[in-house]
């Protein structure tokens, strides 16, 4: 994930689950980020968890392991899940106590998906962007114009046709529904997030297992498929350079 955030206004970021993200810091007083506070807030949550406090990330933050502050007081968080959505909030705090400046904060919304197989029914591939408000919910931080959508392998946008079925939600939640056949054997559909001139996509592969498909998985004991799927998921993000 890069850094989209302007000096100024309220920020919204988006990323995906497994990425890095950089949140920047916009208003630093002290360049050793001795002033630097990050606050995390989320909707659900009672009060905001002071994550950095004088710079230095707070021990008994429950993803200290995932966090870090960068030399320009940016708040750095590796290996994104879901629930990192949410409004980071860097305040500058001087020695006598006071804060200085406005609040700066950054809104960061999670691409993430879900699957569900079941025997003798079609998949249902859910796409959807976690948010300040929860899951699938276009809150106050999504600012930018965003849109969500399924793509087939030839980049075209899938709609309702045939074995596909696209239910839409929201602008922030979208599901595709297949009913594989034989056929679909390693064919790929993708979830595009476009957000201005940034797309971040997740793309989904069916793979029917093949003959060294070990009968000793654990998935040997659901006997009620007649062929088993194995779903792989992998992530691209791009940019499209201005
Ligand atoms: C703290 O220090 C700043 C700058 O040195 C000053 O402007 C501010 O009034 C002080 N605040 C208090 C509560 O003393
Ligand atoms: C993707 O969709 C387009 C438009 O419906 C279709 O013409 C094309 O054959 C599809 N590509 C694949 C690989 O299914
Ligand atoms: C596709 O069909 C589903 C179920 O019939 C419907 O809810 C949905 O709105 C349709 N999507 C589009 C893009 O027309």
């Amino acid at each position: 994930g890069s850094d989209g955030c302007v000096s100024g206004d309220t920020c919204s970021l988006y990323t995906r689950v497994g990425d890095t993200v950089s949140l920047s810091c916009t208003n630093v007083v002290n360049q050793d980020c001795s002033s630097t506070t990050w606050n995390y807030h989320r909707t659900g949550l009672r009060s905001a968890i002071e994550e950095v406090g004088h710079g230095k990330i707070k021990t008994n933050s429950r993803r200290a392991d995932r966090l870090k502050v960068a030399s320009d007081c940016s708040l750095h968080i590796s290996a994104v899940r879901a629930e990192d959505a949410g409004k980071y909030i860097c305040q500058q705090f001087l020695s006598n106590g006071s804060q200085h400046g406005v609040d700066a904060p950054v809104h960061l919304s999670v691409l993430t998906s879900d699957s569900s197989m079941y025997p003798d029914r079609p998949v249902t591939l859910r796409c959807f962007l976690y948010t300040y408000d929860g899951p699938g919910i276009c809150s106050d931080g999504v600012t930018e114009q965003v849109s969500l959508l399924w793509l087939n392998e030839t980049s075209n946008k899938l709609e309702n046709y045939s074995r596909h079925q696209v239910t839409q939600t929201s602008d922030c939640d979208i599901t595709l529904t297949v009913t594989l056949q034989k056929e679909d054997n390693n064919r790929k559909w993708t979830c595009q997030l476009n957000i201005n001139e940034k797309e971040i996509s997740i793309d989904f592969t069916f793979m029917v297992p093949g003959p060294a498909w070990s009968p000793t998985s654990p998935h040997s004991e659901s006997n009620v498929f007649n062929v088993i799927y194995i779903l792989s998921c992998t992530l691209f993000e791009w940019f499209i350079i201005n």
